[in-house]
């Protein structure tokens, strides 16, 4: 009989895959010359589709008709169509909560790394220039708004981080939240209120370009922006103009509209933090969200109670 095949879009968090080759096939993806036709050859037996960032769509899951689980190593899901998975009852898990400290942490360290010129400063050592002039003074946390975008649990420990630098915290987002911290249903009021704005929101189609040149606009000539959410939040060409006419006076940024793109304008601007992708990257972190996706996979095969399924 074959046995049953997990189709690996993604290489898959430290122990997940090597996890899951106990019982199943995979058909690590990356690896193959012909991906189409590595996934015709064992569509019949493939029942799980593991994946990070890679997206599914619709046409994957016509081609697949045993599929039963799409299991997310990421808290965010914007890029499966879950739409096409409910009309066919495949299941989808994400991994909440596991890596909401380490995104919170780095939210934070963004933020801190802005506004005290780090990466600046690191570059001014480097390039020889301590010897012969003074570092430009940066901005203290201390008394300063943090507006938040999302108020969901990433947000709230990112909150919770920012109050101990005595930040002020505001929140935007589509409910209130029982959260001691004031809401603003407009946006726009928020940002002109904000002197950080940090976007924690899930990606997707309500929150695409919320983010866009008018709301810079509000945010002014002093605020930062810090992006931890999803690239597809921020108009990217607005914020490329914003950040070179200093509407703003700097953003930070872990996610980019078309990942692992970046831009090559964000290269030459000082007032520009930049980090690839990394919210939940670190070895303890991945290595929960890669056991969180092996237990909602064994789960569902065996017609248990799945950890941490979307309600879709
Ligand atoms: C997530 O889990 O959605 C993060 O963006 C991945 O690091």
């Amino acid at each position: 009989m074959a046995t049953k095949t997990i189709l690996a879009l993604t290489p898959g968090h430290p122990g997940q895959l090597e996890k899951l080759e106990k019982d199943f096939t995979i058909l690590r993806l990356w690896k193959e010359r012909e991906a189409e036709a590595a996934i015709a050859e064992q569509a019949n037996n493939i029942v799980a589709i593991t994946t990070y960032l890679a997206p599914v769509r619709e046409v994957l899951m016509d081609a697949l008709p045993n599929l039963e689980i799409i299991a997310v190593g990421a808290v965010g899901y914007d890029h499966i169509d879950l739409e096409a998975a409910a009309k066919r009852r495949i299941t989808v898990t994400n991994t909440p909560d596991v890596l909401t400290d380490d995104t919170a942490d780095l939210g934070v360290t963004l933020m801190l790394t802005l506004l005290r010129r780090v990466v600046e400063g690191d570059a001014f050592i480097r390039a020889g220039l301590w010897t012969q002039k003074g570092f430009p003074l940066g901005r203290s946390p201390r008394e300063k708004t943090l507006g938040i975008v999302g108020m969901g649990a990433i947000g709230q420990a990112f909150a919770k981080r920012a109050e101990a630098f005595g930040m002020h915290v505001i929140y935007h987002g589509p409910n209130i939240k029982d959260v001691p911290y004031v809401y603003y249903d407009d946006l726009a009021e928020m940002a002109v209120k904000s002197d950080v704005l940090a976007l924690t929101c899930p990606g997707g189609a309500a929150t695409r370009h919320l983010i866009d040149y008018n709301i810079l606009g509000h945010l002014g000539a002093n605020g930062y922006l810090v992006n931890i959410a999803r690239g597809s939040v921020v108009k990217q060409d607005d914020l490329l103009v914003a950040l070179s006419n200093r509407i703003i006076a700097g953003a930070a940024l872990d996610v980019y509209e078309n990942e692992p793109n970046v831009p090559d304008a964000f290269f030459v601007m000082d007032n520009v933090v930049l980090s690839p992708h990394i919210g939940s990257a670190t070895l303890e972190t991945r290595r929960v969200m890669g056991e969180l996706v092996v237990a909602n996979i064994l789960a569902c095969l065996n017609g248990e109670k799945v950890p941490s399924a979307l309600k879709i």
